[in-house]
């Protein structure tokens, strides 16, 4: 075997929006985690695509782009090993999304569901503002820019992965072969509900643990999750489809034993809501503790965090510049 051989890639990205949550650790942050060794990894800071529905409060946008890194920093990814960077940062990503544009309908860029989605929850439908409406296209911009084969997401950004695939396909046919093609990987979990049971998690909504939560926000958001509402007494025998608490369990107790034992119990009334409570919580602190820790240390060392963003930004930024480079040959752009 060729040791030397090229480890392949792997592309994920955030907008700094706000703070990351257990819905994006069980999304992708997990898969990212374990791929660490085994991919070249990059990860982007996505601040130009959150600025399209921001874009009237950049001071959002921008405040949070050290707090992504350091939830990203703080679950353990390793800076040694990935390649953490700000999509501001490299200019390369908007010349090549200037290009793909060519390739891309209108109609097409309509049609996309999570788009559509999108529109309706910001009110866009009167007036929707044409950068967010090709932002699908800037996302096929950051997956073809590091050439990578592998981008783990969340089932909602599908679309966005298809694109991608169009955009590659048709680059590649009029131009020769050029871009990479990305294929898609989503997590084992599918999405996780908020803690009132609800599909969506959001800030707003109130449903949400973040990875930076407190040991006593934890406890509060675990006990006033949804169980099974038809059962009033302990000993009445409980449901587990649809019970935020065993979902949680679900994604996130490492002993699948006990979890069945649990359901076990519940099923037949011998177990209540409090004593399955308890348990997630300290299955949730098991995971959280170290990930609180490791933040208080980088929080107290807020010059190295902004030092691994440069460093990573000057290595994206390079990586970036061969693919734009070929993609300008490849177009037989003026030399
Ligand atoms: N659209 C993604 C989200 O909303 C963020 C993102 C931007 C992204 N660029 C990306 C994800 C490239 C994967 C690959 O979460």
């Amino acid at each position: 075997m060729n040791l030397m051989a090229k480890k392949k890639r792997i592309l994920t990205g955030d907008r700094p929006t706000g703070p990351l949550h257990l819905g994006h650790y069980i999304g992708s942050l997990k898969n990212r985690l374990e791929l660490q060794d085994q991919y070249e990894e990059f990860i982007l800071i996505a601040d130009v695509q959150a600025l399209t529905d921001n874009f009237k409060t950049p001071e959002k946008v921008s405040q949070n782009v050290t707090q992504v890194a350091l939830d990203y920093l703080s679950v353990g990814l390793d800076p040694e090993k990935v390649t953490m960077f700000v999509q501001s940062q490299i200019p390369e990503l908007a010349e090549l999304t200037i290009y793909y544009l060519n390739l891309v309908t209108v109609a097409q860029l309509g049609q996309n569901p999570t788009i559509k989605d999108e529109i309706r929850q910001r009110g866009f439908e009167k007036e929707i503002p044409a950068g967010f409406y090709v932002y699908p296209v800037s996302q096929a911009a950051d997956i073809t820019a590091f050439g990578a084969d592998l981008v783990p997401v969340g089932e909602d950004q599908l679309p966005m992965i298809e694109q991608t695939h169009d955009i590659v396909r048709k680059f590649n046919k009029l131009y020769g072969e050029t871009l990479v093609m990305p294929k898609a990987m989503l997590s084992s979990f599918p999405r996780l509900p908020g803690v009132d049971g609800k599909e969506k998690m959001s800030k707003s909504l109130g449903n949400v643990i973040n990875l930076s939560d407190s040991k006593e926000i934890i406890r509060k958001q675990v006990m006033k999750m949804y169980t099974d509402p038809t059962r009033i007494h302990a000993t009445d025998p409980g449901h587990i489809e649809g019970n935020t608490v065993f979902t949680y369990h679900d994604a996130f107790n490492p002993n699948k034993k006990e979890v069945d034992e649990l359901k076990k119990q519940y099923k037949a009334g011998k177990v209540g809501d409090v004593v399955i409570k308890e348990r997630l919580i300290e299955v949730l602190e098991e995971l959280l503790a170290p990930v609180r820790e490791r933040r208080a240390e980088y929080e107290r060392n807020k010059k190295q965090v902004d030092k691994i963003l440069k460093t990573g930004t000057e290595y994206a930024r390079e990586v970036a510049g061969k693919t734009l480079a070929a993609v300008r040959r490849a177009m037989k752009l003026y030399v």
